[in-house]
């Protein structure tokens, strides 16, 4: 192994699957990626653990998956949380200098990240994230670094990323049992926006929409800074049930049919008006028949509802008419063909899919929306991970992904 090569490892903790991933990392770059292992779950309810159990159990074998695959121990990870009891607010933060010459240092720049993480929390509350948008400078705005700089006020504008202190507990503690190290929590939304999003598109305007099993994710950015994130209870695992509860069928099937023929386009639908599958019952005793338009037209009505919501989580955002750049999907549910023309018909904002930017021609299955939130954990990792324990990191220089420059960790 080259001198300067180090191993990370990642868990992305999903409502349908868990993945573990282990690369190698030379430099600030991603090297290769080493070792995946995944295992279904069924653990969670909306991004909240309901079976700690059960989750430990899949969390275990994906990561044995892994380190049989990469011959290399996982100790300590960055793992993802989700879930609607995440919200997001910006706040600010002031100090005056007062020492001669009025240099800001230091000290200074410390203070004023205290003063704007002092939110006032629930009783039930804890900071995730403390992410800056700018420093601002006796009133002068759009300050990246005020270290050395003169002035007598220094603002500190932020975003906090909240989530429910118990419910963050019982996910550390299932990752804990598992023997694996949580070395930091990193929100869904941020990781899989971390793989998929340009700076380009951060600087000008959009969403990340990342719909996953049982959530959709939202991280939205505009003029380079994160400005709201938000998770909704509803993704392809309530298409999967409504097609399951349609066609009389297991969860099994209907999954499968969902994924062989659920194109999310009426017109494409026509196409095969006529084509006629067979798929057993619920009980696997029986066979039943459909079309695969009919399969369409449900899966279509779903991924409807779910663009709906979207939309109006983006007007309730107040970023709806802010988002030049449109909405990037991602996550297993993007990957339903025609997805991306039935969001932008809804919300009338241009939209493409996002998928992580794998160069590893052996490991190409990860360039795929499944794998953005593992990918986005990743790239994380590999920028801070050395300085994760540390109060507040140094900014991340030469990160092609969202926490370029910033700190992310408080
Ligand atoms: N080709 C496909 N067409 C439609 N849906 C798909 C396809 N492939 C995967 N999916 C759906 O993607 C979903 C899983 O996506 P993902 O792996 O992003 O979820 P997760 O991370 O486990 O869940 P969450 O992020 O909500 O906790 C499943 O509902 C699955 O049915
Ligand atoms: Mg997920």
């Amino acid at each position: 192994m080259a001198s300067q090569e180090r191993i990370v490892s990642v868990l992305d903790i999903g409502s349908t699957r868990i993945k573990v991933l282990i690369a190698s990392a030379v430099g600030e770059s991603l090297d290769s990626i080493l070792g995946v292992g995944t295992a279904p779950c069924s653990s969670l309810k909306r991004g909240v653990v309901v079976d700690m159990e059960g989750l430990t159990q899949a969390i275990q074998r994906a990561r044995d998956e892994a380190e049989r695959m990469s011959s290399y121990t996982v100790s300590s990870v960055l793992v993802n949380v989700g879930g609607t009891h995440i919200t997001g607010l910006v706040n600010r933060g002031l100090v005056t200098i007062s020492r001669p010459g009025r240099e800001i240092q230091r000290d200074d720049v410390d203070r004023v990240w205290e003063s704007a993480r002092a939110v006032l929390l629930g009783p039930n509350q804890e900071i995730i994230h403390v992410i800056p948008r700018q420093y601002i400078v006796d009133g002068q705005e759009g300050i990246k670094d005020p270290l050395r700089m003169s002035g007598i006020r220094l603002e500190f504008e932020a975003f906090i990323v909240t989530g429910q202190a118990t419910i963050l507990d019982n996910l550390r503690r299932s990752v804990t049992e598992s023997g694996l190290k949580v070395e930091r929590l990193v929100v869904e939304g941020l990781a899989s926006a971390d793989a998929v999003l340009s700076s380009e598109e951060k600087e000008i305007g959009v969403a990340c929409v990342d719909i996953g099993g049982d959530t959709t994710d939202l991280a939205i950015f505009a003029g380079g800074s994160l400005g709201y994130v938000a998770a909704l209870p509803i993704g392809g695992r309530h298409i999967t049930m409504d097609l399951a509860m349609m066609l009389k069928t297991s969860l099994n099937v209907a999954e499968e049919l969902k994924i062989a023929y659920g194109a999310v386009d009426a017109d494409e639908a026509k196409d095969f008006q006529d084509s006629q599958i067979s798929y057993s019952t619920a009980s696997g005793d029986g066979v039943l028949s459909t079309t695969k338009a009919y399969i369409s037209e449900v899966v279509s009505s779903r991924v409807e509802e779910i663009a709906e919501a979207v939309k109006l989580e983006l007007v309730h955002s107040g970023y709806n008419n802010m988002l030049p750049a449109g909405l990037v999907l991602t996550g297993g549910t993007a990957l339903a063909a025609r997805i991306s023309e039935k969001f932008s018909q809804i919300s009338g904002l241009r939209t493409r899919v996002g998928q992580p930017n794998i160069d590893d021609v052996v490991f190409s299955s990860f360039r795929s929306p499944s794998f953005s939130t593992a990918i986005g954990l990743l790239e994380l990792s590999i920028h801070g991970e050395s300085s994760a324990s540390q109060k507040r990191r140094r900014p991340f220089r030469g990160l092609s992904g969202l926490f370029k420059g910033l700190d992310l960790f408080d």
